[in-house]
């Protein structure tokens, strides 16, 4: 089988490239190893940035996102026994984000594209990505039992960071970056109602706390744990207990989250990771297989997202115009928006977070850091643009 591009990978930047392309009308074929409920079901991020979202309408997949999707025009930050709210709109021009689960944001697209997209196969695991200093690249992977192989005018690697695509770029053409953290989050679902009607972010000297949401009835919640934490060793209860210990401020004593039937625990590690650049002759890597943030600035997907966008993009003025100038510029493009993104998602994890091995200088230094976000508008100011997230026309 041959293909315009090959896509490996059908988590959200794989999904929203086919998509972006089959609207330019540019043949693709989607390669995934896992099956569809697998992919489906993958608890992960909650938080779409603007530009994901207009994105997300902009292809078709935004009906259902428009009808159960919340928009949040703030965060509260909590730290010192006191809280304050960020607000977005006033700080960023108007401007704000959208919960929407990235399970569902992954269905959306799943179903558009079997309805009317190109080929996209799951249970295809793709074993390498072979001649990818040639003309053709070539996908081999094994489908139904079988080897196969697809090539390619152009190979996507959308396959996150266990993926294999990385590896087809040879050693001596890419450099790595990383930065590994001291602590993991437990993340859960609840099936209660969230309690304020915004996210939470607290720092707390027994560690960071997050209240997130899913619905008006269902509530995803992280607690900083040590690394190699067994989820076995939190019982419900001492999860909400912790919960309620870190979030709670000296104006609201008797605070306490809404408790209910707690349906998925797991621990999630930390890390930074960079990978430049981002494409190798006619490999392209996008999204976790080229980048991996902390999750603490909720931009893992929305990084995703606008890889492919830009991606798309360059692809459409090749095939409409023959130029290949945005093709070449594609990963300095994104890597320019990738480092404030690992910037940005570094400061909010390393001043909300507890270090082990932290003194009480480092904790003054953070506490100092969140009161004056309380008290300044330009520090509130950058904040909120950097979680907000810019226009991709604004990047340069
Ligand atoms: P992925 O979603 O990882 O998709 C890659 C796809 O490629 C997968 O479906 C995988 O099965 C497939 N694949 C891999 N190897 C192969 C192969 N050899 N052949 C074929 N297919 C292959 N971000 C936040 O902002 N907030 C969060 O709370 C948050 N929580 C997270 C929790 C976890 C456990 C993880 C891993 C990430 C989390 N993130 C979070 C980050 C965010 O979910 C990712 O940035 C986002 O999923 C990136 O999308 P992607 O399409 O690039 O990669
Ligand atoms: C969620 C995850 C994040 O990492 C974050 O910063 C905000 C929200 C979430 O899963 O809802």
């Amino acid at each position: 089988m041959h293909t315009t591009v090959g896509i490996i990978g059908a988590g959200p930047s794989g999904l929203l490239l086919a998509r972006l392309l089959h609207r330019a009308g540019i043949d693709s074929v989607v390669l995934e190893a896992k099956d569809r409920s697998y992919v489906e079901q993958r608890q992960r991020a909650g938080i779409l940035e603007q530009t994901t979202v207009d994105t997300l309408r902009a292809v078709g997949a935004g009906e259902r996102m428009d009808r159960e999707g919340l928009i949040h025009d703030g965060i509260e930050l909590r730290f010192d026994g006191r809280a304050h709210r960020i607000d977005f709109p006033e700080l960023t021009g108007g401007r704000s984000v959208m919960v929407y689960a990235q399970t569902e944001v992954v269905k959306d697209l799943i179903a558009l594209q079997l309805a009317e997209g190109g080929p996209l196969f799951f249970e295809a695991q793709v074993h390498s990505v072979e001649q990818a200093n040639g003309d053709r690249p070539t996908v081999r992977y094994t489908h139904e039992g079988r080897e196969q192989t697809l090539t390619c005018d152009y190979v996507v690697g959308c396959d996150g960071f266990h993926g294999v695509t990385g590896s087809a770029i040879p050693a001596a053409a890419r450099r790595t970056y990383e930065r590994t953290y001291p602590y993991s989050w437990l993340g859960i679902l609840a099936e209660a109602p969230p309690v304020y009607d915004e996210l939470i972010y607290a720092h707390s000297e027994r560690g960071f706390a997050l209240a997130s949401m899913r619905s008006p009835s269902v509530s995803r919640l992280y607690l900083q744990v040590p690394n190699g934490t067994d989820v076995a060793d939190w019982s419900d209860e001492r999860i909400w207990d912790e919960l309620d210990a870190r979030l709670a401020t000296r104006q609201e004593p008797g605070w306490k989250l809404a408790r209910g039937p707690i349906t998925a625990k797991s621990v999630l590690p930390m890390r930074s990771h960079v990978t430049e650049p981002m494409r190798h002759k006619r490999v392209f890597l996008a999204g976790d297989a080229a980048h991996i943030v902390p999750p603490t600035g909720a931009k893992g997907l929305n990084l995703a997202a606008t890889d492919v966008i830009v991606l798309a993009e360059a692809f459409t003025e090749l095939y409409k115009n023959g130029s290949t100038a945005l093709l070449d510029a594609y990963s300095e493009t994104c890597l320019e928006r990738v480092w404030r993104a690992e910037h940005f998602s570094y400061f909010m994890t390393t001043t909300l977070h507890a270090d082990p091995e932290q003194s009480a200088f480092d904790t003054r230094l953070q506490l100092s850091q969140l009161a004056r976000i309380a008290a300044s508008p330009h520090a509130a100011t950058e904040l909120a643009h950097n979680y907000v997230g810019a226009p991709i026309s604004q990047d340069a």
